[in-house]
């Protein structure tokens, strides 16, 4: 019997009897039901570095001005299917502000979290590209988009970017496109799960073969701004988040409200279209649901369907937020800069104690350290790390699921408060010593 924080036996008995096995079938929840067991069992604390979830308290900004817009009645109001203006004006002042882009407030449609604007978007492609029926994704990524893919029913593949990055990237996705399948490419930058951000060559040459082959990017801010090598916190000034809106007209850009701003509660995101794609007239589209123009199609025929517009309140949380962080009022950084001090702290105990990272840079640059990172112990597959971690009441999330080739397992700082730091660093030290 191993000498591990928690008591061996009692986790093996809980991976038995919830017959986890090898933990290869063993979604997010059952790792979290888990670890409450084990909690229960062992009165151990078990430290959380599985979830997405942001952390951190949202500002008064958002609450108030959701507070005043309920007070003035907007609950019994339909809002329009493409948004209310206050939050298009500040979302395309925002585009402008903090991505140097010049969008449209037409362009600018608020969503229900950004997971309902990439479920439009992957929509609006099937409808409007007949004839391209796969989604390109460039892995590791978000499963929940490939799953999205599924429900719709179109196809995907993915690129894993480890043995891909700069030319090398480029040259592939050449070869990919040339079939002449594809729809649509998505990324997120920050990258969900590694933290690798591309740089502007790799988005340059991407735009380029968008432009080639004729498909559309969505380009996934999910993690606005949270490259912290780099202060974008001031608006209308460079450094601005990196875009792939400045080398072509074929995207769609997805700024979510829930790790920014830390508002993923009141779901709430804006999917940011192109000028030029907006008024694009794709004639399936006409044909079919008799409005060919792209945008039209995405309000009054997508985000009318899916749910008849976003929440009005949360739409002017999220326009206040905007509209404080552009006057300069409101630093939204300054709060989930707090993730990069957590992540550089997990990794140093990590890396000391002969863990790696398994995507460890940015064509040769350190990558940031943000809101997630991506680590392996050497000689062990994924899922024996995830398993392995159990018994030092560690919950983290095997790199499988997220369309990763290599062997790894993605840490989440979100929930990783100062105090569990001594916890953290004597049950990794311990892990060291019995491998
Ligand atoms: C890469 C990525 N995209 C999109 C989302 C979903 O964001 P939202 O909460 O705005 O729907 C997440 C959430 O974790 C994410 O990691």
């Amino acid at each position: 019997m191993k000498n591990t924080p928690l008591n061996y036996e009692t986790v093996t008995n809980a991976i038995e009897g919830m017959g986890l096995g090898d933990f290869s079938q063993a979604t997010i929840r059952d790792l979290q039901s888990l670890a409450k067991q084990l909690e229960e069992k062992t009165g151990q604390q078990v430290i959380h570095l599985e979830m997405g979830v942001p952390g951190l308290k949202p500002s008064d900004i958002a609450i108030e001005a959701e507070k005043k817009a309920l007070a003035e009645g907007c609950a019994t109001t339909y809002p329009p299917n493409g948004g209310i203006p206050r939050i298009k004006q500040a979302a395309s002042r925002f585009a402008k502000a903090f991505i140097g882009v010049d969008i449209d407030p037409l362009g600018c449609i608020p969503t229900t979290g950004s997971m309902q604007g990439t479920f439009a978007t992957f929509t609006a492609w099937r409808h409007a590209m007949p004839e391209k029926d796969t989604v390109l994704f460039i892995h590791p990524g978000f499963p929940v988009q490939t799953a999205q893919c599924d429900v719709i029913g179109l196809k995907h593949i993915g690129l894993d970017i480890h043995g891909y990055r700069g030319e090398a990237l480029i040259k592939k996705l050449d070869e990919i496109l040339s079939q002449n399948n594809i729809c649509g490419i998505v990324y997120s930058n920050p990258n969900n799960p590694s933290w690798v951000c591309f740089k502007d060559e790799e988005l340059k040459g991407i735009a380029e073969l968008v432009n080639k082959y004729d498909c559309i990017v969505l380009e996934d801010l999910a993690y606005f701004a949270m490259d912290f090598r780099r202060d974008l916190s001031h608006p209308f000034e460079e450094p601005y988040q990196a875009t792939i809106a400045h080398y072509t007209d074929n995207y769609i850009l997805a700024v979510s409200g829930s790790k920014a701003f830390s508002y993923a509660g009141q779901r709430i995101g804006v999917a940011c279209i192109s000028n030029k794609l907006y008024h694009r007239v794709y004639p399936s589209l006409e044909k079919n649901f008799g409005v060919g123009e792209f945008g039209n199609f995405f309000c009054n025929r997508l985000m009318y369907t899916l749910s008849s517009g976003t929440t009005h309140s949360v739409q002017h949380a999220m326009a206040a937020l905007m509209e404080a962080a552009c006057d300069g009022k409101y630093n939204f950084l300054n709060d989930v800069r707090e993730y990069g001090r957590r992540a550089k702290f997990m990794k140093d105990v990590l890396l000391s104690n002969g863990f790696y990272l398994v995507y460890d840079n940015d064509l040769g640059a350190p990558l940031a350290d943000g809101f997630y990172f991506t680590v392996q112990y050497p000689g062990m597959t994924d899922l024996q790390l995830t398993r392995e971690l159990m018994y030092y009441g560690i919950t983290v999330f095997p790199l499988d699921t997220m369309g990763s080739n290599e062997q790894g397992v993605r840490i989440c700082t979100s929930f990783f408060s100062k105090e569990l730091e001594p916890l953290f660093k004597e049950r990794i030290e311990l892990f060291k010593q019995n491998h």
